[in-house]
């Protein structure tokens, strides 16, 4: 397994200075790449496999079917994963492929975290030593024009990652994602679908405070970015549906008045008591938003694959 590295261009310094800029805006917000340091992906790691949070519940078994009904249209292909974090995903779509085609692919998976890429790229790289692996250590925001176009590649973006992008950003992406993409190209898309609202909080709102401890993270990741005196221990945890915007969002709340310092600032950064930094939007679709997402594209939707609930979809999407 290799690892090329693109993070250096995105830099220290201009991290430092979108966080600041996110702390100085009004609401103050945090941006939610910054969760998956080795801790946040830890905690990722922890959510997936909590009972409340079905999403990967619903995905894993879209993924073995469609896997296993493809089959050898996987031979010799670039099979690219955006923000591939633990390789779970791709592990159990690898698994439902035969061997013989299985080392035809390379695999690129694409991540900001290269914590989460080292360590899972390994597991990977031991579970099925037949394939080639070409670890590209990126923001998929940016990079995914570098991403070798010698095969026919089929970029997949599970878990609903482009549900934590702004409506705005979700189709700057898709159109340059369709302008990237070429003619025996295709993009699978799992996106979590629009439910009962109980069931959506209750995913973000764990009775073990799993996703709580995850939320309250960022703050550690931006002492660590920023050299600020953030005590996660003075914020709760708050997640709801927003119906009006059709996601979950996830916020810091300060518990009492106060000041943060940061040897980078001049000026402290008040909070008022029960003022909150927006730190996750995480969207949930409907069919006709995907048809939407597939137009901006300029993509055409080939298949819907769906559980019978309708709670999780993956698209499949080619060129017109
Ligand atoms: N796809 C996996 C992981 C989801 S967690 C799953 O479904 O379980 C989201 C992952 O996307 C994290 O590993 C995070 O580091 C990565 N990520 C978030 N924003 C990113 C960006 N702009 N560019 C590249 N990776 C990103
Ligand atoms: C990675 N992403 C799709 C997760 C989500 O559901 O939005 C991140 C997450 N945040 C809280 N729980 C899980």
């Amino acid at each position: 397994m290799i690892i090329e590295d693109m993070m250096p261009e995105i830099g220290e310094i201009s991290i430092r200075e979108k966080l600041l800029n996110c702390l100085n805006s009004n609401p103050k917000t945090l941006p939610c790449m910054l969760f998956y340091d080795k801790k946040g992906s830890e905690l990722f790691e922890k959510i997936t496999k909590l009972e409340e949070y079905y999403l990967p519940k619903v995905e894993i078994p879209l993924l073995i079917s469609t896997a296993k009904k493809l089959n050898s249209e996987f031979k010799y292909c670039n099979l690219v994963e955006l923000g591939s974090g633990d390789c779970s995903k791709i592990s159990v779509l690898l698994n439902a492929v035969p061997k013989d085609i299985r080392q035809t692919i390379v695999y690129y998976p694409v991540d900001v975290s290269r914590e989460a890429m080292e360590k899972s790229g390994h597991i990977l790289q031991e579970r099925f030593p037949e394939i080639d692996i070409h670890g590209i250590n990126a923001d998929f925001l940016e990079h995914i024009e570098s991403i070798p176009e010698n095969r026919k590649r089929f970029f997949c973006f599970f878990g609903s990652t482009i549900g934590n992008l702004t409506k705005v950003r979700t189709m700057e992406f898709m159109k340059h994602l369709g302008e990237v993409m070429n003619k025996n190209d295709r993009l699978f898309l799992g996106v979590d679908m629009v439910k009962d609202i109980n069931v959506m909080e209750r995913a973000y709102n764990d009775i073990m405070g799993i996703t709580a401890e995850f939320n309250k993270n960022i703050l550690r990741v931006a002492n660590a970015h920023l050299g600020t005196d953030f005590d996660p221990n003075d914020f709760d945890h708050v997640a709801f549906f927003n119906e009006e915007l059709s996601r979950i969002e996830m916020h810091l709340k300060a518990k009492k008045d106060l000041e943060v310092k940061s040897p980078l600032l001049k000026e402290k950064i008040i909070f008022k008591k029960g003022e909150t930094i927006h730190t996750e939007n995480s969207h949930k679709y409907t069919v006709d938003y995907i048809h939407k997402m597939a137009d901006t594209a300029d993509l055409c939707v080939s298949n819907i694959y769906s559980d019978d609930k309708k709670w999780f979809s993956l698209t499949e999407m080619v060129k017109r």
